[in-house]
């Protein structure tokens, strides 16, 4: 099972933006790769709809964005002209076609006993170090909210580059707490505004801004 900090595994795939190896096409920027369970499925329609409305949120934050599942490309082609028309934004990212499963089996994205054929609807977060940062799993009839990922990335990108953590139901330029790996001598070099210590373990600072 691929577990947080493990390096996302590296696969060939061709997708509707012509064949790509992995690794190569993360090449140092953050990547979201996430699977649907099916294409012209309702939900997933409304999904991929989404993710295009958002691609430019994921671009300002430097994260690429690929979608997967399991059908051929000629589906994911046909079905990208559903998507533009019905929910009026246009596939802007690539698509997977993972007809022998080979990356859905890597990933673990099938889940036998929800269905033995359909990805759930996966999604990973990876680092520039190809680290794996978040996963989570929703079931096929539930669909995802993609600003809560965006939520997410803002929180993993300050903490790589700020040293803070996010507390529970963090919004962008809301407080932020110093992690506890940094003491007290090494946050004051960091933080040299000071904080607010409500204890000696739960120290809120505001946001650093993006560099
Ligand atoms: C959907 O996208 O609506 C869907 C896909 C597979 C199973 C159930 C729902």
């Amino acid at each position: 099972m691929l577990q947080l900090g493990d390096i996302a595994p590296d696969f060939e795939a061709q997708t509707t933006e012509g064949p790509i190896r992995f690794h190569d096409w993360i090449e140092g920027s953050w990547a979201v790769l996430f699977s649907h369970p099916k294409d012209f499925t309702p939900v997933c329609t409304t999904e991929l709809g989404a993710v295009a409305r958002l691609k430019p949120e994921f671009d300002r934050r430097g994260v690429k964005v690929i979608g997967l599942s399991v059908d051929p490309l000629q589906d994911h082609r046909v079905w990208a002209g559903d998507i533009a028309e019905t929910q009026g934004h246009a596939l802007n990212f690539p698509l997977i076609a993972d007809s022998d499963r080979k990356i859905s089996d890597l990933y673990g994205m099938i889940h036998p006993n929800a269905s033995d054929t359909l990805t759930v609807r996966s999604v990973y977060v990876i680092g520039p170090d190809k680290k794996l940062k978040l996963s989570l799993t929703y079931p096929a009839s539930t669909g995802r909210n993609f600003n809560e990922i965006l939520r997410v990335i803002d929180s993993l990108q300050l903490t790589a580059e700020h040293s803070v953590a996010t507390p529970a139901d963090w919004r962008q330029g809301e407080d932020v707490i110093i992690v506890p790996s940094l003491g007290d001598d090494e946050a004051k070099k960091k933080f040299p505004g000071g904080w607010k210590a409500l204890k000696p373990y739960l120290r809120m600072v505001p946001q650093p801004r993006r560099p």
